[in-house]
């Protein structure tokens, strides 16, 4: 038998308590509780997809599996962030900023699910159904077996996947819906954790996939301190600089699959098209004499990727030099530039030091240092690393550069690409060249610098300041 109960949940934390308090006992927040009335189970029976009879253990290997096939659609960036494919009563989240392309990409997968012989309903709490059907046209999709609907009431859209049953459901976006069993507005944490929680419990009860989108905060949250990533069992993140072309599909989050991994996409005007070969893609514009530029082998989850890291060094204006870091740690910016300052001597102190990475990529591990350190000390010395050099490497506080993880398979894409040399932190044995790559070990960022640009002429050094005239 159900019986209802009554908790009180912070919207500001996500915390619950079972009586309403001014202020939130877990963070302190005032007026933050809102009532949500659960349905719970007596006798701490488990929820009704488990199972109604009671429970008995089972040896692992006669637990009968249900062997029905991942949905795969025509996507291979889809399927691969999937890892391999939609689990059938799979719970997803595809979470990113606003105007990433979420909304794009659901819409493409309801389509291939429809196409794959069955139906499925998109439920669209943001957009109304001609503005998905512009959308549809210019992502040249016909439609057929694709049922819009237009809801945001929760019951009202678990009576129509009810009624329907398709093979794959969409909710763009999970904060458009509210349940009237909860007292905030849509889009709080009760209100998305409890619509997330029924959503859950009907995609395990029938089976059927059910995709959500949802807007990420200001604090990069959705709805929420991770609760949502609790409950679902998939979470995809989409990245990418709006302005750029350039969209990343992350798995954060998954229980069928790895989450190293990642799908890379290109935005383009009849939507999304998967970008198969992503180091040729990013390095496309890259201007062969390029100065403070630099290819780096940088790791996305499982798979190897070439950026090109650029850096510009000016004059400063200002008492305090700026340092802008577009697509890197800003902090690991900081480090390397009072690296440099220290340990190299290069008189960063009235220099301005912006660092990008080209195509709107985040580079957000340590290996990109030794890349940030070259581009830099290029562009302050305005020459040019040459068109065929790649550096993976980390920088640490007395100058050293450090070992990677994966080394080979970062090797091994710039010899794919056809790269020339590539510096890598010292080892033991020394890294093995592929094919007809160099790969140069270097344990200093000293070192790495008079390889790559020969030493400073004493006419220089004194244009530079580093010595007296
Ligand atoms: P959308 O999927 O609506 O984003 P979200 O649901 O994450 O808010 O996509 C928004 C952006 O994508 C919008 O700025 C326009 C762009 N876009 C294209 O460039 N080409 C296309 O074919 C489509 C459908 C969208
Ligand atoms: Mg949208």
């Amino acid at each position: 038998m159900v019986k209802p109960k009554t908790i009180f949940v912070c919207d500001a934390c996500g915390s619950d308590t079972p009586k309403w308090e001014g202020r939130c006992p877990a963070c302190g927040a005032w007026n933050s509780l809102a009532e949500v009335k659960l349905q719970t189970y007596k006798g701490g029976r488990s929820p009704s997809w488990i199972g109604a009879a009671p429970a008995e253990a089972i040896e692992l290997s006669h637990v009968t599996m249900d062997r029905a096939d991942r949905l795969r659609v025509s996507s291979q960036e889809v399927n691969r962030a999937f890892g391999g494919g939609i689990v059938p009563g799979s719970l997803t989240l595809i979470a990113g900023d606003p105007g990433i392309g979420k909304s794009t990409l659901l819409l493409r997968i309801a389509s291939d699910a429809a196409a794959h012989g069955g139906t499925t309903l998109y439920v669209s709490g943001e957009e109304s159904a001609a503005q998905v059907r512009m959308r549809a046209d210019r992502m040249s999709i016909s439609g057929d077996g694709l049922f819009l609907l237009g809801a945001t009431q929760l019951d009202e859209v678990l009576g129509h996947l009810d009624k329907r049953r398709p093979s794959v459901a969409v909710v763009d976006s999970v904060q458009t819906l509210y349940d009237n069993s909860v007292s905030s507005e849509p889009g709080s944490v009760a209100q998305t954790s409890e619509c997330t929680r029924k959503l859950l419990e009907w995609a395990k009860s029938t089976g059927i996939s059910v995709l959500l989108s949802g807007h990420v905060t200001k604090g990069g949250q959705i709805a929420g301190p991770r609760l949502l990533e609790h409950m679902v069992d998939v979470v995809l993140y989409m990245e990418g600089e709006t302005v750029g072309s350039y969209r990343l599909l992350r798995t954060v989050k998954n229980r069928f699959g790895s989450t190293n991994e990642i799908g890379v996409f290109e935005m383009t005007s009849e939507g999304l098209r998967d970008v198969l070969d992503p180091s040729t893609a990013f390095l496309a514009d890259r201007r062969p004499d390029a100065v403070g530029s630099v290819i780096v082998s940088a790791m996305e989850g499982s798979r190897p990727l070439l950026v090109e890291v650029q850096a510009l060094t000016a004059p400063t204006a200002l008492p305090t030099p700026r340092r802008v870091a577009t697509g890197v740690d800003h902090s690991r910016l900081l480090l390397v530039c009072a690296v440099l300052s220290r340990r190299v001597g290069l008189p960063l102190s009235n220099q301005d030091v912006l660092v990008n990475v080209a195509g709107g990529l985040r580079v957000g591990e340590p290996a990109v240092d030794l890349g940030i350190a070259l581009a830099i000390v290029s562009s302050f010395r305005d020459e040019g690393l040459g068109p065929d050099l790649a550096a993976v490497g980390e920088v640490g506080l007395s100058g050293e550069v450090r070992a990677v993880p994966q080394l080979e398979r970062r090797i091994g894409e710039v010899a794919r690409l056809g790269l020339g040399r590539c510096l890598v932190p010292e080892t033991p044995g020394g890294a093995d060249g592929a094919g007809s790559l160099r790969t140069i070990g270097v344990g200093s960022l000293t070192k790495a610098l008079s390889v790559s640009l020969g030493p400073l002429s004493r006419r220089a050094r004194r244009e530079a300041g580093l010595i007296s005239a």
